[in-house]
This record gives structure tokens, sequence and C-alpha cells, in this order.
């Protein structure tokens, strides 16, 4: 299984195929989703620091694109968990960015992923 691994050191295994922003959240990371993981809000953003996957969806260009976003930051609710991955989710409820996480995201990327490169 893919090793999540997070800026202090620790981490986690998480599913092959799980999405990012659930496997964070299931291991107690209170990582922001605001819009329920449809690549609107960028809340499920995080740096990679390793493991940054060569593929993205569609919708995630696009939005990375309209928020001059590309190369700084990646949507976690759009990546699928098929690699080891260092990365620091950047907005979380403990750090005071909102008052809850959002509606849970489904367990399929939505909308529906159309990959391209990044
Ligand atoms: S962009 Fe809103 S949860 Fe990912």
């Amino acid at each position: 299984m893919p090793k999540i691994t997070l800026p202090d050191g620790t981490s986690f295994e998480a599913p092959e195929n799980k999405r990012l922003v659930l496997a964070l959240e299931d291991a107690g990371i209170d990582i922001l989703h605001r819009c329920g993981g449809n690549a609107r809000c960028t809340t499920c953003r995080v740096v990679f620091r390793a493991g940054e996957p060569s593929v993205m969806t569609r919708a995630e260009r696009d939005r990375l694109t309209a928020g001059l976003l590309v190369g700084k930051v990646r949507l976690s609710c759009q990546i699928l968990c098929r690699q080891d991955m260092s990365v620091e989710p950047v907005y979380r409820v403990s750090n005071g960015d909102a008052d809850s996480s959002g509606d849970r995201p489904a367990d399929d990327i939505t909308p529906p992923a159309e990959w391209v490169s990044r």
C-alpha cells in the first residue's frame, strides 16, 4: 500500500487508489474539503515534498490554472493514492482555517476523472 508521509515525519499506509483527501482524513488529519471534493474550493490543497503524481484530472488542472496555483499546490480531492507521497496539508480545522472540514467527499473522484499530464 502507498505510504503517506506528513511534515512531522509521521506516516501511514493508505489503500491503493483511495482519494488522498479521504486517506488524510481517515488518518486523523482534519484537512479542509469545503466543496465536498469537487475541484472547486481548493481548500483540500497540499504541498508535495515528494512523490507528486505526474497526472492530474482535467478539473484539477482547470481549477489550479484559474487560481494561479499551478506548480504550487495540488488538490488532494483529485489525487489517488498510487505511490508513496510526502505531503503538507495546507488548510486544517485545527489551524483555525474553518469551523468544519466540509461535507465528506464521495469515494470516487468527482467530477469523473479525466486524466491529463500535469
Ligand atoms: S477542491 Fe474542494 S475539496 Fe478539493
